[in-house]
């Protein structure tokens, strides 16, 4: 069984793991991530195998602070600006990558760019002060899936394969990191993600584009099927119809689901986002016809629930 409680004992062994090549599944606050030594090209090949993940879809690297990220990457202005306003927290810097950073050329795909982020999780933190190295962790879900915000999740999707699952509790924002390039003249939003594109503006002093998903400098992983359960989504719904599934937003949910979970009855965007990829998970075994989706507001969180169900309903 490689689902293991968090415990001091079990991050030292998990980081111990990490120095042998193996590869460990962690909570962190967004959602759980599949590690490898970033430096070590074997191990993070067995991520990518792991995940049935294309190889020219590069990988987050999770490092303690922007001291520790410096090593990997070099911050201009803005980006030091960004570090320093949002970490340790969900939010990945895309950067120019040091020529000596050691890391291994596949976690980057061959770019001449590094995404690094300081995740705001115990766990996390305590596992990389433990291992002592850069830890490349993109979500502990196989390609193109729901990404796990429980240890159960990761159980249910990698199984024995990865060398340990550390149970952390779920996961508190629910929704993947925010990722922003800071690699050119002005910084681009990648991916939508649990930091607010206002919070950033607001640091930023000014707005920060969305990049064209067909431009070459979009994140390779936004080209993809992504976040998909097997069950159709119904998207924008006000009604139920026969055979249908409800995920439901605010306290006016209709009744008649053969199944119905509320993301948040009182309408809070960040509870929604906590429990998106559980409930949607959960209504996917349900075995109704269809998940029908009310509407959620496009603003704050809203707008990256909104991608991650978008993506989910386009996927077949
Ligand atoms: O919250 C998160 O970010 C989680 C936790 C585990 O930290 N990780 C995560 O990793 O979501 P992953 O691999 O599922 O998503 C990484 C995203 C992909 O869209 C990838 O294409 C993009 O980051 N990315 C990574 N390196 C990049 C680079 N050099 N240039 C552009 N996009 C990059
Ligand atoms: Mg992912």
């Amino acid at each position: 069984m490689p689902v293991v409680p968090a415990t001091e004992e079990a991050i030292t062994r998990a980081a111990q793991a990490l120095a042998h090549g193996e590869i460990v599944a962690f909570p962190t606050e967004t959602v759980y991530g599949l590690g490898a030594d970033a430096r070590d090209a074997h191990a993070v090949a067995k991520v990518f195998a792991a995940k049935e993940r294309p190889r020219f879809n590069p990988l987050i690297v999770h490092v303690p602070d922007l001291a520790a990220a410096e090593a990997y990457a070099t911050f201009d202005a803005t980006a030091r600006k960004l570090a320093e306003a949002f970490w340790p927290g969900p939010l990945s810097l895309v950067l120019p990558k040091r020529a000596n950073s050691g890391i291994a050329d596949l976690v980057t795909a061959g770019l001449d760019t590094i995404a690094l982020r300081a995740p705001n999780h115990s766990v996390a933190q305590r596992l990389l002060a433990e291992a002592k190295r850069p830890i490349a962790a993109p979500s502990a879900n196989r390609s193109g899936r729901v990404s796990p915000t429980m240890a159960a999740h990761v159980e249910a999707e990698l199984g024995e394969v990865p060398a340990m699952i550390l149970d952390g509790a779920p996961c508190p924002l629910g929704i993947e990191s925010t990722v922003v390039g800071v690699a050119g003249d002005t910084p681009v939003l990648l991916r939508l993600g649990t930091v607010p594109r206002e919070a950033i503006e607001a640091v930023l002093g000014h707005a920060l584009p969305l990049a064209n998903e067909n431009a070459a400098i979009a994140s390779p992983g936004q080209l993809e099927r992504h976040y998909a359960p097997n069950t159709p989504l119904r998207l924008g719904a006000t009604d139920v119809r026969t055979g249908e599934a409800l995920l439901a937003f605010g306290p006016n949910a209709p009744q008649g689901a053969v199944a119905s979970i509320n993301l948040s009855a009182s309408g809070d965007l960040e509870e929604a986002a906590a429990n998106l990829f559980a409930s949607l998970r959960r209504l996917d075994e349900s075995g109704a016809m269809a998940i029908a989706v009310m509407p959620i507001p496009e603003h704050a969180l809203g707008e990256a629930i909104n991608d991650r169900l978008r993506r989910a309903a386009k996927a077949r």
